[in-house]
């Protein structure tokens, strides 16, 4: 599968750039201490798909945040968690959820109302899972590949 490189420099905390892969929208987002604490205040038994639906790991590995989130690099002064890549493709029929809205102050499927809080883990509505977390890994401090 073709990877590709992504330049993050210019994403301010608080925001999303979305690039396209493999034809499809990925998500990266630079969230905010308040963003990754909402996140880390869950219980994963809460949660309706308690797996970590990320590439990166073990099949099998929990929901919580840190399995979510992207592991910051070395020399990077950006706070641990803060970086978050998921697939922008919403699990139950594949629209393309809109940041910063719904109930958890994650993502919103305005097609048939799923809400994502803000580690992309459904919270509410008929999508069954979180959304996927890409093969991804940071290259060097301000850039990720994806694949
Ligand atoms: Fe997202 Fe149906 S496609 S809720």
């Amino acid at each position: 599968l073709a990877s590709i490189r992504v330049d993050v420099s210019g994403i301010a905390e608080g925001t999303q750039l979305t690039v396209l892969w493999q034809g499809k929208p990925v998500f990266i987002r630079y969230r905010t201490p308040a963003e990754i604490e909402a996140s880390q205040a869950v219980a994963v038994t809460d949660l309706p798909d308690q797996g970590a639906e990320n590439a990166n790991l073990p099949a099998g590995s929990e929901a919580t945040d840190a399995n979510r989130a992207l592991p910051t690099p070395e020399g990077s002064e950006v706070a641990p968690g803060a970086w978050l890549v998921q697939m922008g493709v919403c699990t139950h029929l594949g629209c393309v959820p809109l940041g910063e809205q719904g109930d958890f102050g994650g993502w919103f499927c305005p097609c048939h109302g799923s809400h994502y809080d803000t580690a992309g883990r459904i919270r509410k509505g008929p999508a069954p899972r979180n959304l996927p977390v890409p093969v991804a890994s940071f290259v060097d401090a301000t850039t990720i590949q994806l694949g």
